[in-house]
């Protein structure tokens, strides 16, 4: 729990965030393993991507890349974005957005309330072309975007390709982990964006233990985002990262010397049913992808060998920006 005392910034609020057993759920599912939910909606901005966007926004200050009154510009589904926005705020700085199609109109209205600079792909040269062409090709899609922003003096802070995003993760949540479970974990279950949290702190409790198994969770491919099913249940924020095409690959793990041991597909129907039973249970509010991760430590808690071990679910962020949605219509 934060101390008792005055906070001068929001900045000094990040992280620190509880980890809690989920003991009703375990009870009501006759789990003989403990699954505990690692609360990162206890963020600030409300999202486990508070660690990396503070981290930096901290690290480019730190390196004389920007000083405030500056404009970061970033790609971000929703939580990366609130999250720079809310320290570019409180820090001094202005945050533009290359928001990603689709996402939930309560992440734009908040995106809307911090005042960002707003942009779509279409406003940004050479990306309509290249989504229609070869999809979101990473590399060339960065660096269309860093020449947007050189083009007009911003500074790309670009969160799939900076290593201070999985150093936040291997700096602080991995041994906030470590330290508040004593030393007794066993999995790890985490969902992949940019992979900055499965590789940060999979490396760290990795290097804890070796015998930790972290289980990386992607979307089936029924609930991926599709434009051609656009009523289709998904996992807003997270992408698929197991044998995806070059393209799309995931440059952490190869640059972290990190592998996962397994990657499962969970269905978004079955997400977010976990999520609708584990409020009821426990009072834990989750997002789509922390109601995922509950799902597949529940999975992994029913298997014969995790009798008696301890999973540790991430859970990016609470219900909150999701009640547009499906996630919580079927009460
Ligand atoms: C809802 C949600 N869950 C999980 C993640 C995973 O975060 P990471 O970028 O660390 O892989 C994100 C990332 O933006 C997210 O928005």
């Amino acid at each position: 729990m934060a101390e008792r005392k005055v906070y001068r910034s929001i900045a000094e609020l990040v992280g620190e965030t509880p980890l809690v057993e989920v003991t009703n759920y375990e009870k009501k599912n006759g789990l003989k393993a403990r699954v505990l939910a690692k609360l990162e909606y206890f963020n600030p901005s409300g999202s486990v991507k508070d660690r990396a966007a503070l981290a930096m926004i901290q690290d480019a200050q730190a390196r004389g890349e920007i000083k405030p009154g500056d404009t970061i510009l970033d790609f971000s589904s929703g939580n990366t974005g609130i999250a720079l926005a809310a320290y570019a705020n409180a820090l001094g700085y202005k945050f533009a957005v290359v928001l990603q199609p689709g996402v939930s109109e309560e992440r734009t209205q908040i995106l809307k309330a911090y005042g960002v600079i707003f942009l779509e792909f279409k406003d940004v040269p050479g990306v309509p072309e290249l989504i229609a062409e070869k999809g979101l090709a990473f590399d060339e899609f960065y660096s269309l975007l860093q020449k947007y922003a050189d083009a007009r003096g911003w500074y790309y802070i670009n969160q799939g390709r900076n290593p201070e995003n999985p150093n936040a993760h291997i700096a602080t949540t991995g041994p906030e982990i470590w330290e508040a479970a004593e030393g007794k974990v066993d999995y790890l279950v985490a969902l992949v964006g940019t992979g900055g949290s499965l590789v940060g702190i999979g490396k760290y409790l990795k290097e804890k233990n070796p015998n930790v198994k972290v289980i990386g969770v992607q979307p089936a491919p029924e609930s991926l985002k599709d434009n051609r099913y656009p009523e289709r249940n998904t996992l807003d924020g997270v992408l698929a990262f197991h044998h995806v095409p070059k393209e799309r690959e995931i440059r952490y793990f190869e640059e972290y010397g990190f592998q996962y041991d397994e990657c499962v597909e969970v269905n978004a129907d079955d997400a977010y049913a976990a999520g609708r039973e584990l409020v009821k249970t426990d009072g834990i509010f989750l997002g789509q992808s922390a109601a995922a991760a509950i799902k597949v430590a529940a999975d992994v808690a029913r298997r014969k060998e995790a009798e008696g071990k301890t999973i540790v679910a991430i859970c990016a962020d609470n219900a909150f920006k999701y009640l547009s949605t499906n996630i919580y219509k079927e009460a």
